[in-house]
């Protein structure tokens, strides 16, 4: 385990920022030896099936195309062989639930985190294992909680859009709450001029303030990374307030919506939407289904690519149509149980079990 603090050079600017705004630093992560191709390997043949994906991608930024591999019964050595020499994505997720190493790792990090920010308690820890091909991109989008992408391994180019429109609609973001619409935003490649541009190396640490749009391309070797999600009363309050401008928005035409989770409008948006929480426990609601990204191809150890296409099913690419057809089915799942504006708390479990299914974030 790592016998230094984790965070390098932390100073007061840095506690500001985060959360608030992007901030760049360094860690120490590497240092716990934990990933090394070796513990890699025995990670990836321990971790439960089910908490894990393996995708590929196309390779145009403009053009979303995601798909799942079935992993076709490979090991943990073949996987990482095959994400080495293919173009492949691998979400090891829900890390703090089953590797107690991996655990103390994020939680000391977040320990550290909340002992150097005065006032920050961060809630609902996640974490997921990102191990991606050289050649890997995760398109433009946006996410819900709060997240940090810790850099272990491999280099890549990370771009961070300005959190206001027209890089993001405020209507866009009331959708994304309330489970209406994916993560993947509209993108035009202008967008790119007003991005900050991060290049990553092990030990790098990038995170942004909370729904801020980001877009990755790796850039050289294999990649690994931890993403880690957690919230604060803040972030609930936002998610709330998201929620509320949203009914207010569908259900009473209202329009020029502030969306800032501060001050009395917004403690009366929280407790709005708590209310309408509550009211809907008394309804009727249906069983929570898992979103899931066609799957197209397997692993396979003998390909080029380290994938092929699956029997009697055409290798052609998944448009976004496709994609947002699949998330307004769980859309559909999930709104039937709740109300719009259910409480965050349940709400963001809701869109991390959507998130992780769909393993598209870092
Ligand atoms: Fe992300």
């Amino acid at each position: 385990m790592v016998n230094q603090d984790i965070l390098c050079g932390w100073n007061e600017e840095h506690s500001k920022a985060l959360g608030n705004d992007n901030l760049f630093v360094q860690h120490r992560m590497m240092e716990s030896g934990l990933f090394s191709d070796e513990n890699l390997i025995r990670i990836l043949d321990r971790h439960p099936v089910a908490d894990m994906t393996v995708s590929t991608m196309g390779r145009d930024k403009m053009n979303y195309e995601w798909f799942e591999c079935n992993r076709n019964g490979a090991t943990g050595e073949q996987l990482l062989d095959v994400v080495k020499r293919g173009h492949l994505w691998i979400n090891v997720m829900r890390l703090m639930d089953h590797h107690s190493d991996l655990r103390k790792l994020i939680n000391d990090a977040y320990d550290e985190l909340e002992s150097r920010c005065p006032g920050l308690e961060a809630t609902h820890r996640t974490a997921n294992l990102l191990i991606s091909s050289p050649s890997a991109i995760v398109y433009y989008h946006v996410d819900t909680p709060l997240n940090i992408l810790w850099h272990l391994r491999g280099e890549k180019k990370c771009w961070v859009y300005p959190l206001r429109s027209p890089f993001v609609s405020q209507s866009d973001l009331e959708d994304l709450h309330a489970g209406q619409r994916p993560e993947d935003m509209h993108y035009l490649a202008e967008f790119d001029d007003e991005a900050e541009v991060y290049e990553m190396v092990g030990g790098d640490m990038v995170t942004w303030a909370q729904n801020t749009p980001h877009r990755v391309e790796n850039t050289s070797g294999l990649n690994i990374s931890i993403s880690t999600e957690h919230l604060t009363t803040h972030a609930r309050r936002q998610i709330n307030v998201h929620l509320a401008n949203r009914m207010l928005r569908k259900k009473l035409g209202c329009k020029n919506l502030s969306s800032s989770p501060d001050g009395f409008l917004a403690n009366a948006k929280v407790a709005g939407s708590r209310a309408a929480r509550l009211i809907s426990r008394f309804l009727p609601t249906k069983a929570e289904e898992k979103f899931k990204y066609p799957v197209r191809y397997q692993v396979n150890v003998e390909a080029e690519g380290g994938i092929s296409s699956l029997e009697g099913v055409e290798a052609s690419s998944a448009t976004l149509e496709s994609v947002e057809r699949a998330t307004q089915e769980l859309a559909g799942v999930l709104a039937s149980g709740t109300s719009d504006a259910s409480d965050a708390s349940d709400t963001s479990e809701k869109t991390l079990s959507q998130r992780d299914a769909a393993s598209t974030s870092v």
